[in-house]
Parts: C-alpha cells; sequence; structure tokens
C-alpha cells in the first residue's frame, strides 16, 4: 500500500474558527484522528441529531465509531477536565477507552500549574494576556525548562513523589509571589478538593492505551492509513507569529504538527484552514478589526459569540485579509474552510480589511504588537446578500452576492474555498 501523509485541520485566526465541526464533517475520510497541541483552552464544538457537544482535549473524532483518537505528545492534559469529557461522552454512550490513545510524553497539568497561571494574570493587572487560566502557560514552561510530568510518569512506581517535588516548587513559587492560596478556588473547588479530583483522574487514564505515539503514526503512515491532525487555537495565537505577548504558549500553526506527533515535514499532505466570514478574539491584545460598535454587537448575537470553554463574550469584527495571508503562508494552507456565513446573512453591507497604512505606506504585512496601535486600516465594502441560507446544499445555490464576496477572498488569497459552512450543525455543509 502506498504510504499516506498527514492531513491537518487549523484555524487560521484567533481560535474559535469552527475547528471542531470540520474534524468531525471530515472524520469519515480518515482513520486516526489526532490532537497535537494546546490542552483544555480549547473548546470545540460539534452538532448533530439536534445535540452540541463541546470538547476540550478529547479529538473531536471521538463520535465515530471504528476511528481511533489520539493525544499526541505535544497536547497538555488537565487529569480532571479529560475525566469530566470522559463522563460527560459516557453518559451519551460512548466509551473514550475503546476508541483514544494517549501519548506517552504529552505534559500533565497540575493543580497547581492552574493556580500559577491565576497567580501570574492577577499579577499582570490590566496587561494581563486573558488567560483562559487553565494553567496552559505554567505547564508549557515547565516542559521548555525541563521540570514537567508527562503521562508515563504516572506508570511509574515514584509518581506520587515526582508529583510532590514539582508541586512543592509550584507552592514555593505561588508564595514568593504573596499569592493567596487559601481561599482559591479551582472549579468552585477548594484546591484540596481538586487535588483529589485529579487523582481520580489520573487513575482513569490507566485504563487508556499509553503509547508512542509517534511511532504509531509513523507506522500507520507507512500502511496508508489516514491521520487528520487537528488544531486547537489559532495561528494568530501561536506563541512565535501570533501577536505576541498576547498568545498561547504552543505552535499552533503546522509545524506544530511535525513537533506535536512527531512527523516529518515531508509527511504533511493536505492543509485546511479554517476562518470565520469575520473575525472574532477572546481575551486581550491587539485586533485590528475590531468593532466596538451596534454591528460588532450584532456579529456577537447573531454569531453566538461567547467562548465554549470560558464563556467569554468574544470580541468581534471584520475579517482581516492581511492577516489571514500571513496565517496561510505561515501554515502552508492548501484548502479554506469559511464558517459562518449565515452570520452575516442580515447585514446590508459587508467589509473587509484589504491593507493596514503605517504612516502614508499601506501594506500588508501583520504588525508587529507595538505598531498595531498606529495603523489605520483600509477597507473594502460589498453589498450584504440579505437573505436566509436555510437549506441550500450546493455553492451554486448560495446567493449571488455571497459567493461574490467568498470569490473575492479567493482571489486575494490565491487559494480554493473547498468548503462552505452555513450553521452549526454537521449538515449546514457545502462541499465544492
Ligand atoms: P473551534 O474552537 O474552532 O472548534 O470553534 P468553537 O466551537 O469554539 O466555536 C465555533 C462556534 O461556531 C461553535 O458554537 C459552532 O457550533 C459554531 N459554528 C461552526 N460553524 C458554523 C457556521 O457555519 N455557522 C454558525 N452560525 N455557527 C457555526
Ligand atoms: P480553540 O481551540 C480562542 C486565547 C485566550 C487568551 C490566549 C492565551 O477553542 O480555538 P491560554 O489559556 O492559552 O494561556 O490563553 O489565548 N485562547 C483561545 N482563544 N480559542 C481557543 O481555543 C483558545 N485557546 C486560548 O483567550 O487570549
Ligand atoms: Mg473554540
Amino acid at each position: 500500500m502506498e504510504k499516506s501523509k498527514v492531513d491537518v485541520i487549523l484555524g487560521l485566526q484567533w481560535g474559535d474558527e469552527g475547528k471542531g465541526k470540520f474534524v468531525d464533517v471530515l472524520t469519515p475520510k480518515y482513520d486516526i484522528i489526532a490532537r497535537f497541541q494546546g490542552g483544555p483552552n480549547a473548546g470545540h464544538t460539534l452538532e448533530f441529531n439536534g445535540t452540541k457537544h463541546v470538547l476540550h482535549t478529547i479529538p473531536s473524532g471521538i463520535f465515530h465509531p471504528e476511528k481511533v483518537n489520539l493525544i499526541g505528545n505535544g497536547v497538555l492534559i488537565d487529569a480532571y477536565i479529560l475525566m469530566k469529557e470522559i463522563s460527560l461522552l459516557r453518559e451519551k454512550g460512548v466509551e473514550p477507552s475503546e476508541r483514544m490513545k494517549i501519548s506517552d510524553k504529552a505534559n500533565l497539568i497540575l493543580p497547581t500549574h492552574r493556580i500559577l497561571d491565576a497567580a501570574m494574570e492577577q499579577s499582570k493587572g490590566a496587561a494581563k494576556i486573558g488567560s483562559t487560566v487553565k494553567g496552559i502557560g505554567p505547564t508549557y514552561t515547565d516542559k521548555a525548562a525541563r521540570c514537567g510530568l508527562r503521562v508515563k510518569d504516572i506508570l511509574s512506581p515514584n509518581f506520587i513523589s515526582k508529583y510532590e517535588k514539582l508541586r512543592a516548587q509550584h507552592i514555593q513559587m505561588l508564595k514568593d509571589m504573596h499569592f493567596d492560596l487559601a481561599s482559591h478556588q479551582i472549579e468552585n473547588m477548594s484546591v484540596d478538593a481538586y487535588e483529589e479530583a485529579w487523582m481520580a483522574g489520573i487513575e482513569e487514564m490507566r485504563h487508556f492505551e499509553i503509547i508512542q505515539s509517534e511511532y504509531y503514526i509513523n507506522d500507520a503512515l507507512a500502511k496508508g492509513l489516514k491521520v487528520l491532525a487537528e488544531g486547537a487555537q489559532g495561528s494568530l495565537l501561536d506563541v512565535d507569529f501570533g501577536s505576541y505577548p498576547f498568545v498561547t504558549s504552543s505552535n499552533t500553526t503546522t509545524a506544530g504538527v511535525c513537533s506535536g506527533l512527531g512527523v516529518a515535514p515531508s509527511n504533511i499532505g493536505k492543509v485546511y484552514g479554517v476562518f470565520k466570514a469575520y473575525c472574532t478574539r477572546v481575551g486581550s491584545g491587539p485586533f485590528p478589526t475590531e468593532l466596538f460598535d451596534a454591528e460588532g454587537d450584532k456579529l456577537r448575537k447573531e454569531g453566538r459569540e461567547f467562548g465554549s470553554t470560558t464563556g467569554r463574550p468574544r470580541r468581534c469584527g471584520w475579517l482581516d485579509l492581511p492577516a489571514l495571508y500571513y496565517a496561510i503562508m505561515l501554515d502552508g494552507v492548501t484548502d479554506l474552510i469559511v464558517t459562518k456565513s449565515d452570520v452575516l446573512n442580515t447585514f446590508e453591507r459587508i467589509r473587509l480589511c484589504d491593507g493596514y497604512v503605517l504612516g502614508d505606506k499601506k501594506m500588508n504585512v501583520f504588525p508587529s504588537t507595538d505598531e498595531m496601535e498606529n495603523i489605520d486600516l483600509s477597507y473594502i465594502d460589498m453589498p450584504g446578500w440579505e437573505t436566509s441560507l436555510e437549506g441550500l446544499t450546493s455553492y451554486e445555490s448560495l446567493p449571488q452576492a455571497l459567493r461574490t464576496y467568498l470569490e473575492f477572498i479567493e482571489n486575494k488569497t490565491k487559494k480554493k474555498i473547498s468548503i462552505v459552512s452555513t450553521g452549526p450543525d454537521r449538515s449546514q455543509t457545502i462541499l465544492r
């Protein structure tokens, strides 16, 4: 059998583009679905048969029997959150341990990592990142500092002593920061209660196959099996290329697939870049096209733009083409997927930013966080379609104004929009 490559689905904006929906939609074409970075800061929503499901750590292929879901080495796992996700799936009749494997090299988010995340955000005051406070930053910090705990450590007889050693270091750091640990709560639990629940999650993880997933994936590719890598966050939150320091702590771009799964760059196949027909962002940091007016409120209302993980209202604005070009370049996108066009159904006029203006220079280069403050934007206005997309199943049946909008984006990005999403449900999908 011919060797296959890893296809990738990732977000081209600041997260929440609809990655989860499209992993679920495309899963039937694949054998293995693998998360490669991030952790429970992600909230991926799937809808089918009238029910909505939100996943945080578990890959979005989990509802398909016969498919293998993999939590790769680049992912961070909070045992408590994972256990909660597992319980919810069991209530829905899905047994994740039959369909999911976990890399032995994935790092563990300790309860104290979550507290450190909260303490660091608190100490930053107005300059806070707006983190999801799931412990992502501190856990990747420990990974890079080579003192983190990995999934394989839970199989070691010394696990508890390793855990206690790292925990003690964290507690010292919190004391140094004068953090009020005694009254701190995690998920509405005292720290002690949370720790107990987290340990129960560690026990739950032992029921899963813990593997050297880099061998597993490469063997699968050699056998011609099809692998889909599921990104979390968005390209503009990438730790290197995003709007630093207002980013997450991992490489959310295609490069992250290589380090987060152990796959060589030459083994990357298609890259599906998902973007909303407009833009959103949760948390702090630059957002050039952000709207602070009634149109922004309307996008939030029509798009139900509230975070899947934290419930925070998402900031909303128009589509930003230079930011999109930047992400397409970084990710090596081969196919575009546009979501939430239906959210624009009632807009008389749609705008998109086609360049930034710095001084008297128009540029297409994504500005640095400092430059962002001084840029003006150049916008193009296009007529809206002012009609519902309900029940439309082919590209040709879409309103002409929407097709003009999408084809304008295709011409500008020189990439084909292969899939148009017209609603949250699996079935509200137009494949071209
Ligand atoms: P992810 O993090 O990229 O998986 O995206 P989220 O799940 O956080 O946010 C996307 C939201 O948009 C979810 O509530 C989806 O159900 C919803 N959604 C996805 N595609 C569409 C679409 O085409 N139209 C509408 N109206 N909602 C969509
Ligand atoms: P999905 O996978 C949107 C944002 C946070 C914050 C910044 C850093 O659902 O698209 P972190 O907790 O990672 O330290 O937060 O990144 N952020 C996301 N925004 N969608 C996400 O994931 C996000 N994950 C993190 O709001 O601004
Ligand atoms: Mg999300």
